[in-house]
């Protein structure tokens, strides 16, 4: 057993009927036991199938969804092509419907040093019937290819709705395995919540922009029916002065749009939406963040649109996390902390999810706000407003896992484990969601972690999490 919160003397503080859900606090702190294998990850091959060109002159490839609007009436699709620019089109129809409609969308190229794009294309559909099959048709013109998706219930509090979650992906073995074991989750998870680090191009030479291209290709089986709810990482930035190529997050910014104009913010960097029961909002780490910055006077805003008679689950996606004990970017969210963790607790966020630490961990309900520089007051306490902490930057990036952590386990932390895997976030209603954690060694069903979620807004005080 590891040290934790000198439980008795707690106890003693506070009154009698909350001795039972603090018991509860100070029985948390877990670090699993599971040893993985020690293999390294290393990236596929380029002749991978995973990566394969599909055939025909200027198909369509790289294909992938998000949602295109605040409320989830609208799809951005994207795609590239290769040879030329082809079409902007996008043919789409219900599928109960005869009648293909066609929208516009625009297309871009961008140079990395020497690196030249294809043709990127980007097209938003709107109005679309909430939770219905759509079909897609994208190269029109030349090589064109079918897909599918499905619109979310409409926005509700009620809406039982499945988000699965990864972060750190990359395009190892285990980025496959990874991507593999969320697809075959007998949970399905129908729209994924993306935390940030997506292809690690910039670990490559000259941050070899082709590995952006391979990336695209192998997420496609998965991107093209469902959503990726993305969220910018370091990876990301691909800042590379010294070869020229000064303009922070050109490549993910050229290849991934996002609808941030609708939730009213000037930067696709950060923004929000609601989809079916739940308000998520999408922090930039590596942009700027301090009082006063765009970023922070938009979440002021956004923070007071949430309305949880209508979207009753409020989650916020960020990429380096708030809480991690492991000794791998140890205390690199603290300066974003310190800023935005008392409205998290104000505006009773149910869950942060972040990536970056590659590894699994989760944290009690806590906040540390009370510090003022003179009081001490400078330790996480049990905290029934806050939210709960969760990295999942364990998707089977090229650079491993992260195991060491710090010891003793901080009394805050209430599971960890170094191990490859993805998350499930399962809402039932408004007061209640199931969240679980696959490890890519066990079979497709298996849970290495879960855990209730009881919504902050509408769940009865007693209960704890
Ligand atoms: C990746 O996973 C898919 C689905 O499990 C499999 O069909 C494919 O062969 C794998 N590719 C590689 C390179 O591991
Ligand atoms: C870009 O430059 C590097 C280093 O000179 C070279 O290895 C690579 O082949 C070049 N790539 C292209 C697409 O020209
Ligand atoms: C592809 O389609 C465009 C527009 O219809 C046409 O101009 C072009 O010649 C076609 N290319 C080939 C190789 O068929
Ligand atoms: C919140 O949403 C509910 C349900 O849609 C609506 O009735 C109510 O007017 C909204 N509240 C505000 C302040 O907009
Ligand atoms: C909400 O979901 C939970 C878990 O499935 C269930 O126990 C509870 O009865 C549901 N609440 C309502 C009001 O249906
Ligand atoms: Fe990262």
């Amino acid at each position: 057993m590891v040290a934790r919160w000198d439980c008795a003397s707690f106890a003693l503080v506070i009154v009698v009927g909350l001795i039972f859900s603090v018991a509860e606090v100070c029985n948390g702190g877990r670090t699993s036991s599971f040893v993985r294998n020690d293999q390294l990850s290393h990236d596929m091959p380029l002749d991978s199938d995973v990566f394969r060109i599909p055939p025909g002159y200027n198909a369509p490839q790289q294909v992938h969804i998000t949602q295109g609007d605040y409320l989830g009436k609208g799809v951005i699709v994207s795609w590239v092509t290769p040879d030329e620019p082809g079409s902007n089109l996008v043919l789409y129809w219900g599928e109960n419907s005869e009648l293909k409609r066609q929208a516009e969308g625009i297309v871009l190229t961008y140079k990395y040093f020497n690196y030249t794009s294809g043709y990127i294309h980007h097209c938003t559909i709107t109005n679309l019937e909430s939770d219905t099959k759509y079909y897609y048709e994208v190269g029109i013109g030349n090589t064109s290819r079918e897909f599918w998706f499905r619109t979310p219930p409409q926005v509700g509090p009620d809406v039982p709705y499945t988000f699965g979650l990864i972060g750190d992906l990359g395009q190892t073995h285990d980025s496959n395995r990874t991507l593999t074991h969320y697809e075959l989750n007998p949970e399905k998870g129908q729209t994924l919540l993306f935390v940030g680090d997506l292809s690690y191009a910039d670990a490559y030479p000259l941050h070899d922009n082709s590995r952006w291209d391979t990336w695209g290709r192998f997420i496609e089986r998965n991107a093209a029916y469902q959503p990726w709810i993305w969220t910018a990482g370091n990876h990301e930035i691909d800042f590379l002065p010294e070869i020229g190529e000064d303009i922070p997050f050109k490549p993910y910014l050229h290849r991934y749009h996002v609808p941030y104009k609708a939730s009213g913010s000037t930067s696709p960097l950060w923004y929000s939406i609601k989809r079916a029961s739940a308000h998520i909002i999408v922090m930039s780490s590596y942009a700027a963040y301090a009082i006063y910055t765009p970023q922070y006077k938009w979440l002021q805003k956004e923070f007071q649109k949430v309305n949880r008679t209508e979207t009753s689950w409020l989650i916020v996606l960020m990429h380096c996390p708030f809480y991690s004990s492991y000794v791998h970017h140890y205390m690199e969210g603290e300066s974003m902390r310190v800023i935005y963790e008392p409205w998290f607790v104000q505006h009773k966020v149910d869950v942060v999810f972040a990536g970056h630490v590659h590894a699994y961990e989760r944290s009690d309900r806590i906040s540390n706000i009370a510090y003022n520089v003179v009081n001490g007051l400078c330790t996480p306490i049990s905290d029934l407003s806050a939210p709960v902490y969760i990295t999942i930057g364990d998707g089977g990036n090229l650079e491993g896992l992260v195991t060491e952590m710090t010891e003793p386990q901080p009394s805050y932390s209430a599971f960890r484990e170094a191990s490859f895997g993805h998350g499930i976030f399962d809402i039932k209603n408004r007061t209640h969601a199931y969240f679980s954690w696959h490890r890519n060694q066990d079979g497709y069903a298996v849970e290495a972690d879960s855990l209730w979620f009881h919504n902050r807004y509408w769940s009865v005080s007693e209960d704890y999490m």
